[in-house]
């Protein structure tokens, strides 16, 4: 679907929130998964030090000679450091944990912010083709998810139903404010997703209606349960759409590309 009337490139996407272990790899894994299936061309960059991404995606560590620390600083060019999956259309830059120091080797760099913009969003990408890039944040608002925010089109927050889910949220939205201030007046908020829903739970519901309450439309309508499957597949180094396309959570995560792909072409008509 790409679109010539966008900017060109594709849609880059941060998958974010502080909170640790909300479900930020498994949606980057799944949505990405998700939007090939729909056909679209997908670029995951693992930006988390701890490398779950990657090892999610089948890239062994002897595989990850070449990083997303090689792209930002030490200038590897895009297409060396693009490794290809198990899934067609589906690549993915890995991370190693190397990726930890680059928060503070960043500080001394005066484009400290702008290091995954000026690798993301430059000609050659447009030789890959890709439809979408999902960025995999760490459960942090370090540098490098700033980085994330600076080079992104928007964010997409994965909301654990639990309870004091929202709290972490109002200092998520107060950074992509900073960064909007500052450094990407454009970045936008694709939207919200529950993730490990399970309706049976009154806290579940409580915290869908909490989410729904304070930010209206931006909460996807897809919601994605607490599935078995989806915890299984990354053992198996695949995402769950391939694992078991047939379980609840592969269909979710088909649920939310479909919401994203329909939101994106509304914005660009
Ligand atoms: N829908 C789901 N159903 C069942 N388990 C899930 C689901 N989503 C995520 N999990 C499990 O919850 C754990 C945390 O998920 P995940 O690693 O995606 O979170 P994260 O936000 O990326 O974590 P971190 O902050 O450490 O990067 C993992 O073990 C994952 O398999
Ligand atoms: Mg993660």
């Amino acid at each position: 679907m790409h679109d010539p009337t966008r900017t060109p490139g594709p849609k880059i996407i941060a998958i974010a929130n502080q909170k640790g272990g909300v479900g930020k790899t498994t949606t980057t894994i799944n949505l990405g998964a998700a939007l090939v299936s729909e056909g679209m061309r997908v670029l995951i960059v693992d930006l988390d030090p701890q490398g779950n991404a990657s090892t999610g995606l089948g890239i062994e560590p002897e595989d990850r000679t070449l990083t997303t620390y090689d792209l930002l600083l030490d200038d590897v060019p895009l297409t060396d450091v693009i490794k290809a999956t198990e899934t067609d259309d589906l690549n993915i830059i890995p991370a190693t944990v190397d990726l930890s120091s680059a928060d503070i080797e960043l500080m001394s760099n005066e484009k400290r912010s702008f290091l995954l913009h000026d690798s993301l969003r430059q000609p050659k990408m447009d030789e890959h083709e890709y439809d979408f890039i999902l960025i995999d944040c760490p459960p942090s608002l370090n540098l490098l998810t700033v980085n994330a925010m600076v080079a992104a089109h928007s964010v997409l927050v994965p909301l654990q139903s639990e309870f004091f889910a929202l709290e972490g949220l109002s200092q998520l939205m107060l950074t992509i404010r900073e960064v909007r201030q500052t450094a990407n007046k454009a970045l936008r908020i694709e939207g919200v997703v529950l993730t490990m829903y399970d309706a049976r739970n009154n806290l579940s519901q409580q915290v869908e209606q909490d989410a729904r309450d304070n930010l209206g439309d931006l909460v996807f309508q897809a919601k994605i349960p607490r599935n078995v499957r989806v915890s299984e597949a990354p053992s198996y180094a695949m995402p769950v759409l391939d694992y078991d396309p047939a379980s609840k959570g592969a269909k979710a995560y088909r649920d939310l590309a479909l919401e994203v792909i329909e939101k994106n072409l509304a914005q660009a008509a």
